[in-house]
């Protein structure tokens, strides 16, 4: 319990000094930081069997750091599950997610997903993903994600992460008072034939359940789409730290809206208001100041605090890129 003391405290000394802490007692790995700005990398010690490292020490890097990378274990997405499975029994699948996965473990429980977006066109898109937290856009969101790295593109294509908390603290005053005082609303709006794949079901009352059940305002227009509606604060307190984090889907929304011009998703402030443009901006620029990449192998995983930090990816040419995802709602430590 000695390791557990110091898990609710949220400066960055703390957090660093509480990370030492660990690394002085965790014998079978090698803990360094990923970068100057977030993270920790462990890489193999006494055994490169990431089923023999100690369980307790990488729930308490993943609790301080938010973000822990593991390099030299070799996972495939066999060992990638039964690993995952170590940490936690509450895994979820992308039912009505904003993206479509591939489902890669059908044969055990289905919740092992490539992100490899490959819908409606036939081959891999490569453009960069903005900062988000997974599932922000809806009350089922998962508190710890998982990634796991089966072949990295040749140039390019790291997953981004940011401390939503640092990024909080470095807004002006102006802007983090607009967050405390605004929450967000995520619209979105699908087509007849997109929802029916987004949300897994051609059921429409399994939507109105799921809608029910998670607090969302559903719509059902007279062309068959749909369109839903979550209001929700874009700077949640976090799991471990119980501190408020720009930890949302705000970024990854207003690109969609305004980079891509699709008319899927929107994000407003819940009186409907648009988000200021300087606001944005100055959210782009700390966001982008604060972001870490991974640097990615084949076999290497990471695993992130959906509840804390943001993630994205940079872009990249390379189609063969794979990386696995499985999101885990809920962890009991
Ligand atoms: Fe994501």
């Amino acid at each position: 319990m000695l390791l557990l003391q110091n898990y609710k405290v949220y400066s960055r000394e703390t957090i660093k000094v509480s990370s030492q802490n660990v690394l002085q007692q965790a014998s079978d790995v090698n803990a360094e930081p990923l970068c100057e700005l977030t993270g920790i990398l462990i890489t193999p010690s006494t055994t490169d069997n990431i089923l023999e490292l100690n369980i307790r020490i990488i729930k308490e890097h993943v609790r301080t750091s938010g973000a822990v990378v593991f390099k030299g274990f070799n996972l495939d997405a066999a060992l990638f599950e039964q690993f995952s499975n170590s940490l936690s029994n509450d895994f979820m699948n992308n039912m009505g997610s904003g993206s479509w996965r591939k489902t890669q473990n059908y044969s055990s429980d289905g919740t092992i997903q490539n992100v490899t977006y490959t819908y409606g066109i036939g081959h891999q898109r490569t453009f960069p993903l903005p900062l988000h937290a997974d599932r922000a856009y809806v009350k089922s969101r998962p508190e710890v994600m998982f990634f796991m790295c089966e072949r990295p593109a040749a140039e390019g294509g790291r997953t981004t992460v940011c401390d939503g908390i640092d990024a909080y603290k470095g807004f002006s005053k102006s802007t983090r008072e607009l967050l405390d005082r605004k929450r967000l609303k995520y619209i979105r709006h699908y087509q007849d034939g997109e929802w029916q794949t987004l949300y897994q079901t051609h059921d429409f009352s399994l939507i109105e359940k799921y809608c029910a059940d998670y607090d969302m305002l559903l719509d059902r227009l007279r062309d068959n789409s749909i369109r839903t509606e979550y209001v929700h604060t874009g700077v949640p307190l976090t799991k471990w730290q119980q501190t408020k984090s720009f930890c949302n889907s705000m970024q990854i929304g207003l690109w969609q809206e305004y980079v891509m011009g699709r008319k899927t998703t929107f994000v407003r402030f819940e009186d409907d208001s648009e988000i200021p443009e300087d606001v944005r901006q100055e959210i782009d620029e700390v966001t982008e100041k604060l972001t870490a990449e991974i640097p990615w192998e084949a076999g290497d995983i990471a695993i992130v605090d959906n509840t804390r930090m943001l993630h994205g990816r940079r872009s990249f040419t390379d189609e063969n890129r794979s990386i696995l995802v499985r999101m885990c709602r809920s962890v009991e430590w």
